[in-house]
């Protein structure tokens, strides 16, 4: 197949790259791609989604696969469908589920789909009543998108109202915090989990846990994401029952009732509180860095996933997994959450280790290629991936990758998969 992926980061790289080991050959395209999908296939550069679409009709694209929510929810699937274009994801409406977080909670209640007790508005009075009647910490929420800053859990009813007057008053977040979530804090341990949906039916793959802040210990500002691991042994059978009967089989159907069945991945931001499952949030795409665990892990066809999700006959095919687990770590830039960092190049050592070969790999996010040479030139710059037979086994691999790739100001964490060791 001819398969454009949208996006620049390791989740996409991460597809591409699985989509490069199948058996079946496929001509691999990226908008905008980066410095290392380059190598995988042909980077382009047509901004405008109309343009684009026409660039796939011409060129004969089989499959589109959208990787970030901000082309989901700019409604670039509903433009390449209206072109007869074979595309996977949500269509605009239905990635309200992430751009609005007031659409998603609302959507929660009113299939009864179960998530922390909240109140969502744009009158700073109403706002302040709930927090009043909620104990510390508080969860306060903008409802747009806000790159993952948009969420703040407050310590004292006063850092609650503080963070509420700012957003409501367009001062922290513009026009995406004109209306805020106020919530109750759950308390418990949090997984992501993923279902590949096609409107009807889905596949849920093996759930992923996150490590968002930036440092060791779950400490210092949230970030993307600074490495994951899966499966997670934290989830049972008889968790996944509770999350498919209790949250993705209702969302699906609920869905359905709002008129905008939900195509492409459904990800489930889930705290667990005393073995039951709440939905955080829910996001219209891949995590990343899940996705660069979750891709080698597939032992079926990723591309015929993608495939028969977007031409509704998921019912088709039988998803398998390798019982390995996968662990990645991230490396990013100097200065990262914070602002760019100066272009650093990436050197990698080239001595030949049997086990590195064998069991890891990179996935690249921020990267350029100048006359030859991989710069790091992103926030988060790749992701060194390791799978093995246990969850140990897969993060020393993972590490001992992280040990051959240099770059000045490189930074990571070195406790990924705590919490399953
Ligand atoms: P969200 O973007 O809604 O997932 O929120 C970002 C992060 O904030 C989540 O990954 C959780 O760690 C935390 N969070 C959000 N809502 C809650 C809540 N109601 N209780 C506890 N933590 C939360
Ligand atoms: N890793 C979390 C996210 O992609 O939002």
């Amino acid at each position: 197949m001819k398969i454009l992926i949208l996006g620049n980061g390791a989740r996409e790289y991460s597809i591409a790259r699985a989509i490069s080991k199948e058996q079946e050959v496929h001509e691999l395209f990226f908008m905008p791609g980066n410095g290392a999908t380059s190598s995988l296939g042909t980077n382009l550069n047509i901004k405008d989604y109309n343009k684009l679409a026409e660039y796939a009709k011409e060129n004969n694209i089989d499959l589109t696969i959208v990787g970030p929510e901000g082309p989901l929810v700019d409604g670039v699937v509903d433009i390449f469908k209206a072109k007869g274009l074979v595309i996977f994801g949500p269509s605009k409406a239905a990635a309200q589920l992430e751009g609005s977080k007031v659409y998603m909670k609302n959507f929660l209640a009113k299939y009864n789909i179960p998530t922390a007790a909240y109140i969502e508005t744009a009158s700073i009075e109403d706002a302040f009543r709930f927090t009043n009647t909620l104990t510390t910490p508080i969860v306060v929420k903008a409802d747009g998108l806000c790159g993952g800053k948009g969420v703040i859990i407050a310590k004292t009813h006063d850092e609650a109202k503080k963070a509420i007057s700012e957003m409501l008053s367009g001062k922290s977040f513009g026009d995406a915090g004109r209306k805020v979530v106020v919530e109750e804090f759950l308390d418990g341990y949090e997984l992501s989990m993923f279902a590949v949906c096609d409107g009807e039916d889905y596949i849920l793959l093996p759930a992923a846990q996150d490590h968002k802040r930036l440092l060791n210990n779950d400490e210092g500002p949230n970030t993307g994401g600074m490495g994951a691991y899966a499966p997670t042994p934290l989830v049972d059978y008889e968790l996944y029952q509770k999350v498919r009967e209790r949250i993705i089989r209702p969302t699906l159907d609920g869905m359905k009732k709002e008129n905008a069945p939900f195509e492409g991945v459904l990800f489930i931001g889930i705290m667990v509180v005393k073995g039951e499952p709440y939905t955080l949030e829910f996001n219209v795409r891949f995590g990343d860095p899940e996705c660069e665990i979750l891709m080698p892990l597939m032992t079926s066809s990723v591309s015929d996933m993608f495939y028969k999700a977007a031409t509704k006959r998921l019912s088709e095919i039988k998803v398998e997994f390798s019982k390995q687990y996968a662990v990645g770590v991230v490396m990013a830039s100097a200065n990262y959450p914070y602002s760019n960092s100066t272009p650093a190049e990436i050197i990698l050592d080239n001595v030949y280790h049997e086990e590195i070969e064998k069991y890891t790999h990179i996935s690249y996010a921020g990267v350029s290629l100048i006359d030859g040479l991989l710069y790091a030139d992103g926030g988060r710059v790749l992701v060194c991936v390791g799978v093995g037979d246990t969850i140990k086994e897969a993060r020393d691999r993972a590490y001992l990758r992280c040990g051959q790739v240099h770059f000045a100001g490189k930074k990571l964490r070195t406790d990924i998969a705590y919490q399953a060791l």
